[in-house]
């Protein structure tokens, strides 16, 4: 049964977008599902499942860092369901260096996908929030982003960056009935994932270091986000939310 809600989720077609997209649905949210052309087969099988929730869930594929490509694919959302209730800015990438070798294309890409396509995202959708007088941003960033690993300090300063757009934006969106916060992940198993997870030895390491002592699942993300995109954080706002197990510890 639908809420009469329309969220759109980037970067859905798999892991914790996959996961965020499905327990949307099951609360009722019709979904605009965003991913990259190349995921298109993965994204329509989350449609598929999404629609057996009992809700409208149509793919579009775009590039989050494209702003030619992002203005297009809310056109046509605003299109297909007439408005966005909530965004959740999840797509993201990840590509381990140290800062001495990294090359510059590492940093630009990671900062074009992370950084820059959660704002293009948010400026797309702002003046249909705007106009209903109501809106929720939920913007993934990551414990990474607050404490970090080795061969992730572009990675980590990417999602800094959501962290400081996302305090600055509520700011700005407030007054118009708009809340923006951040979910910040912990080492969660997926393709991204594995780049932490894959050697044994680095996974008993992050078990070790979690007051749970397990890795996260996808779905660990999906309630908190889903909290961020209901009316029970209508006075929720500028905030981060670690969801990781308890590594960082506020
Ligand atoms: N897995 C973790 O441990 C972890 C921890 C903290 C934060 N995160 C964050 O959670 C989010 C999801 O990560 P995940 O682990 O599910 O990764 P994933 O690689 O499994 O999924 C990321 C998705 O984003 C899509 N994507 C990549 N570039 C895109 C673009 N330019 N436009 C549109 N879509 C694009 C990919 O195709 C993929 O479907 C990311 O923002 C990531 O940084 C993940």
């Amino acid at each position: 049964m639908g809420n009469g809600r329309v969220a759109l989720v980037t970067g859905a077609s798999r892991g914790i977008g996959r996961a965020i997209a499905l327990g949307l649905a099951r609360r009722g949210f019709d979904l605009a599902l965003n991913d990259i052309d190349r995921q298109a087969e993965a994204l329509e099988a989350v449609a598929a499942e999404a629609h057996s929730a009992g809700i409208r869930a149509i793919p579009y594929h775009a590039d989050v860092s494209s702003k030619a490509a992002v203005q297009a694919m809310v056109a046509r959302i605003l299109h297909d369901f007439g408005t966005i209730h909530a965004v959740v800015n999840n797509a993201g990438i990840l590509r381990a260096s140290d800062v001495e070798n990294c090359p510059e294309d590492y940093w630009d890409s990671v900062m074009d996908v992370n950084a820059k396509g959660t704002f293009l995202v948010t400026q797309a959708v702002l003046p249909a929030m705007k106009a209903k007088g109501y809106g929720r941003i939920c913007n993934i960033a990551s414990i990474g982003g607050k404490h970090g690993a080795p061969e992730q300090a572009h990675y980590s300063a990417s999602k800094a960056a959501v962290m400081g757009f996302t305090r600055v934006l509520a700011q700005e969106v407030g007054p118009l009935g708009i809340t923006a916060n951040c979910v910040c992940p912990g080492i969660i198993l997926t393709d991204m994932g594995r780049v932490n997870l894959d050697d044994p030895a680095i996974r008993g390491a992050w078990q070790a270091k979690t007051a749970m002592a397990r890795i996260g699942d996808p779905e660990d993300v999906a309630g908190p986000v889903a909290f961020f995109c209901s009316d029970d954080s209508a006075f929720v706002t500028g905030q981060t939310l670690n969801v990781d197990g308890g590594i960082v510890l506020d």
